[in-house]
């Protein structure tokens, strides 16, 4: 199948996912995350998929962040159906049936680190970036990282970053346990495509089951729901709008708490 915003590749059973809007760092607009979930379908059905590969186009972003252009026009309402939105399709990747693994080759800001967190996997470049920065923006994660980066990362951590929205290297994400390995960015392919030769030779349905299993371990609906509707508190504010318009005018953001 063909996509505007994606590029795929199926090789011995490996399909490579790229995110592919390099100018714009990879943002996710609306248009890219409804191609990510019809990706997805693509990978639940096609048998001879055995595993993916996520990766950015270019060498400066794995995905920096939700389109910032959309989300300023984002109202109460809609916001709260945008976070659900892309809720429902990370969560689509989190249980896919067959090991997906992120390979990040640059900034993972925003939507971007909440598309890692969702996949099974993660190994990162050196040269990486992470970070929740939606503060900054008068806004929260959205897209499922209040619940998965606490998992990953512990409630404290979680805290601090999403509450300063300060970035953070991959050594440092290694060491909080988001990550599984990080690497030279000229090597970061081929580990993982190393890494993932060695899960397609593996049992398929077992795999399913383990993914399945470990994913049981976080029974936190209740969590995704509390966090769409905070989404969309936050994009009632002043705040918001200024936050926004402020990234998109390329200056500094006043928050007036209104
Ligand atoms: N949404 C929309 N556009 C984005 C974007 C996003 N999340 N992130 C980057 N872009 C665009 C920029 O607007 C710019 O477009 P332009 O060339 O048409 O002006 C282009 O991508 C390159 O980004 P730029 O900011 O010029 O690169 P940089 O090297 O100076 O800075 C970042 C890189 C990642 C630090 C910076 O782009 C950034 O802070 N992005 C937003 C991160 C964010 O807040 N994500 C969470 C969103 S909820």
């Amino acid at each position: 199948m063909a996509y505007q915003n994606l590029l795929t590749q199926l090789k011995d059973g490996i399909f490579y996912i790229t995110i592919n809007r390099e100018s714009k760092l990879n943002a996710l607009n609306i248009a890219t995350i409804e191609e990510i979930n019809q990706v997805f379908t693509e990978v639940y059905d096609n048998k001879d998929i055995k595993g993916v590969i996520l990766t950015g186009a270019g060498s400066k972003a794995f995905v920096a962040g939700a389109d910032i252009s959309e989300i300023a026009q984002l109202n109460e309402m809609h916001a709260r159906k945008f976070a659900e939105n892309g809720q429902a399709v990370f969560e689509k990747i989190e249980n896919c049936p067959k090991p997906v693994l992120a390979a990040i080759n640059g900034f993972a800001l925003g939507g971007g680190c909440e598309l890692a967190m969702a996949c099974h996997l993660r190994f990162a470049a050196e040269n990486a970036k992470f970070g929740q920065p939606e503060i900054n923006l008068g806004i929260i994660p959205g897209y499922g990282g209040t619940q998965r980066l606490t998992q990953y990362v512990g409630k404290s951590k979680a805290m601090e970053l999403t509450l300063t929205g300060n970035m953070f290297s991959a050594q440092e994400a290694l060491a909080w346990g988001l990550l599984n390995y990080v690497y030279p960015q000229a090597e970061l392919l081929e580990k993982a495509e190393a890494f993932m030769q060695q899960l397609t030779a593996k049992a398929p349905i077992a795999m399913a089951q383990i993914i399945s299993s470990i994913n049981a371990f976080y029974g936190l609906e209740n969590g995704y729901q509390t966090e769409a509707n905070a989404f969309a508190n936050c994009c009632r504010s002043q705040d918001f709008k200024e936050g926004t318009s402020a990234f998109l005018e390329k200056r500094k953001a006043q928050f007036q708490g209104k």
